[in-house]
């Protein structure tokens, strides 16, 4: 296959770059725009924006829908990664290479920061002008808040704080990554196809694939925790382990859950291929990004 993902990707995450630059300001009271843009820009696979893309443009869609779900997604992750960061939840203080917000601006404003990036992220979604129509800036701003909410990522957080300590079965596992993970990156790719006219089977398809990504996603995350170092992570490797947080690493190993990675992408390549979508070669570069990437 010879389709170039780092040259798909270059101008699309400059045009993610730019719209999220132009739309997180630093006009904020009191400095909370600067923790703002700090949680946001600079750093960051994009990873979401990409999936929202890749998946819309597989269905024909609405590029300024796009965009700017491409953002909103971004935008929910960057408040998740700063709660996540606070002392009361990881209590990290690497991210992105950089110290985290609450280190930075203190935990009230790092609070705040993630409380005004969730609400823009929804700002977002419903333009004033007519540039999206109603329809959809209605069905993406449903499927953003089921992603984010009790019982996508908000929940799985819960999950994971109330497991420390605990060795959680197969199935506990897999639903707490599901949700704590797995629902923004799933949400991403079924945002994207929102954006356009896609079949049912494509709209099928497209879930499926977000689901085995999603879920592939947060196993390597688990990996990477016990195999990377922080200079290449941009964050605190081992820290699965000391905290004592249930992963597939310390439910499986290491090789199985290497395994298992690769058995979600098989998983995702498949769904594609059930999509009846003829362009998904982007998907299809991003699913083996996700499992074979090292940071
Ligand atoms: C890290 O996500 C947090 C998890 C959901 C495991 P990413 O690895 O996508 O973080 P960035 O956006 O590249 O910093
Ligand atoms: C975070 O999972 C998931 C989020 C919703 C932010 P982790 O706690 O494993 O993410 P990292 O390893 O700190 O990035
Ligand atoms: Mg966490
Ligand atoms: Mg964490
Ligand atoms: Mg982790």
């Amino acid at each position: 296959m010879s389709f170039n993902l780092r040259a798909w990707s270059a101008g699309r995450l400059d045009t993610v770059e730019l719209a999220l630059s132009r739309w997180v300001v630093a006009e904020a009271p009191a400095g909370l725009g600067d923790a703002m843009r700090y949680a946001v820009l600079d750093g960051g696979k994009r990873l979401r924006p990409l999936l929202v893309m890749a998946a819309g443009e597989a269905v024909g869609g609405n590029p300024e829908a796009v965009l700017r779900a491409a953002c909103a997604v971004e935008l929910i992750h960057a408040y998740s990664l700063v709660h996540d960061d606070m002392p009361c939840m990881d209590n990290d203080i690497l991210r992105r290479g950089k110290p985290t917000v609450h280190v930075k601006f203190g935990q009230a404003q790092a609070l705040l920061a993630g409380d005004a990036l969730q609400a823009l992220a929804f700002e977002l979604l419903a333009p004033e002008d007519d540039s999206v129509p109603g329809a959809i800036q209605a069905t993406l701003c449903r499927l953003l808040a089921r992603a984010a909410g009790h019982e996508g990522m908000a929940g799985g957080q819960a999950i994971d704080l109330a497991s420390i300590g605990r060795a959680l079965d197969e199935n506990e596992l897999r639903h707490m990554h599901r949700l704590k993970t797995g629902a923004l990156l799933q949400g991403s790719v079924v945002m994207g196809a929102a954006c356009g006219a896609a079949s049912g089977a494509a709209r099928h398809g497209l879930s499926d694939y977000g689901a085995a990504v999603g879920l592939a996603f947060q196993v390597v995350d688990d990996i990477l925790d016990v195999t990377a170092d922080s200079a290449t992570l941009g964050k605190t490797a081992g820290k699965d382990a000391a905290q004592d947080k249930p992963t597939y690493v310390s439910l499986m190993g290491l090789e199985r859950s290497r395994a298992y990675a690769q058995e979600l992408l098989a998983q995702a390549r498949s769904a594609l291929a059930a999509s009846g979508l003829e362009e998904t070669l982007a998907l299809q570069a991003l699913a083996g990004m996700v499992v074979n990437r090292d940071n």
